[in-house]
């Protein structure tokens, strides 16, 4: 059986606007992808700005997601946000273990796998992040890297939480950088990662699991992304600030 995933563009919007910048962008994205049907379209506002987006988008079809999340529900856990308060402010969607996070902020891949835990548990989608930095990709690790950072995420996951999950694989190096992995090179390692979850879960939750590609993604380079077999969307970060590139891309997802 053929299982046809639905691409999802997602848009990092990393530490960028403010509650009415957000809200301006949003309402303009509205207009701008009203048409575009069979393609998911997230955006991921910074905490501040969850609750009014959200808001703002319902009954839209648009999702929102939050960029990162602390594991329990509430406590004393000065300056975390729990997933039952993300839910409660609109999300659907987490963004879990950014390169930025990983590099910046001490996340490791246990700190990844208990969030994605905490966040399925309350129904949110995970967007798992992976990449390898350019000194591993250098020196020819990138596959062990990517084994590692996907087995340990989803640890413990049974295969229906597995299916749902998506993993946006982002090479360090493209994030931000202009350079983007070239089609050839992103489909490798996303086939790569599909294989992976093959091997955990078997092959029915692997056709299903969605798997991104991240890293300086643009119109321009988008459909060449898309047109790959196993690239389902992208997690988009500067060109998800601008409501003409963003939907650029979605239209590209959707062949359009
Ligand atoms: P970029 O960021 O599109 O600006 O390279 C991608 C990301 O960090 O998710």
């Amino acid at each position: 059986m053929i299982i046809k995933r639905k691409p999802i563009i997602a848009g990092n919007w990393k530490m960028y606007k403010t509650v009415s910048q957000a809200l301006a962008f949003v309402n303009e994205l509205k207009r701008a992808v009203d048409e575009i049907k069979d393609v998911e379209v997230v955006v991921c506002p910074p905490f501040t700005a969850l609750f009014q987006v959200s808001e703002a988008l319902r009954g839209t079809g648009i999702g929102v997601g939050a960029q990162n999340v602390y594991w329990v529900d509430e406590g004393a856990f000065t300056g975390e946000i729990s997933p039952l308060m993300l839910k409660e402010a609109g999300c659907s969607y987490v963004i879990i273990g950014h390169s930025e996070r990983r590099q910046y902020f001490g996340e490791v891949d246990d700190y990844v796998n208990r969030k994605i835990k905490a966040v399925l548990a309350h129904g949110l989608t995970p967007i798992m992040c992976v990449g390898e930095r350019i000194e591993e990709r250098e020196s020819g690790i990138t596959e062990k890297i990517i084994k590692t950072q996907t087995e340990a995420g989803l640890a413990g996951l049974v295969a229906d939480q597995a299916a749902g999950l998506v993993i946006a694989y982002e090479p360090v190096w493209a994030i931000g950088t202009g350079k983007t992995a070239s089609d050839a090179d992103a489909q490798q390692v996303i086939g790569f990662i599909r294989k992976l979850v093959s091997d955990l879960y078997g092959a029915d939750v692997a056709a299903k699991v969605r798997i991104q590609y991240g890293g300086s993604v643009k119109p321009q380079n988008a459909a060449g992304l898309m047109a790959q077999p196993d690239i389902d969307g992208a997690l988009v970060g500067g060109a998800s600030l601008d409501v003409d590139s963003f939907s650029g891309i979605v239209k590209a997802a959707a062949g359009v």
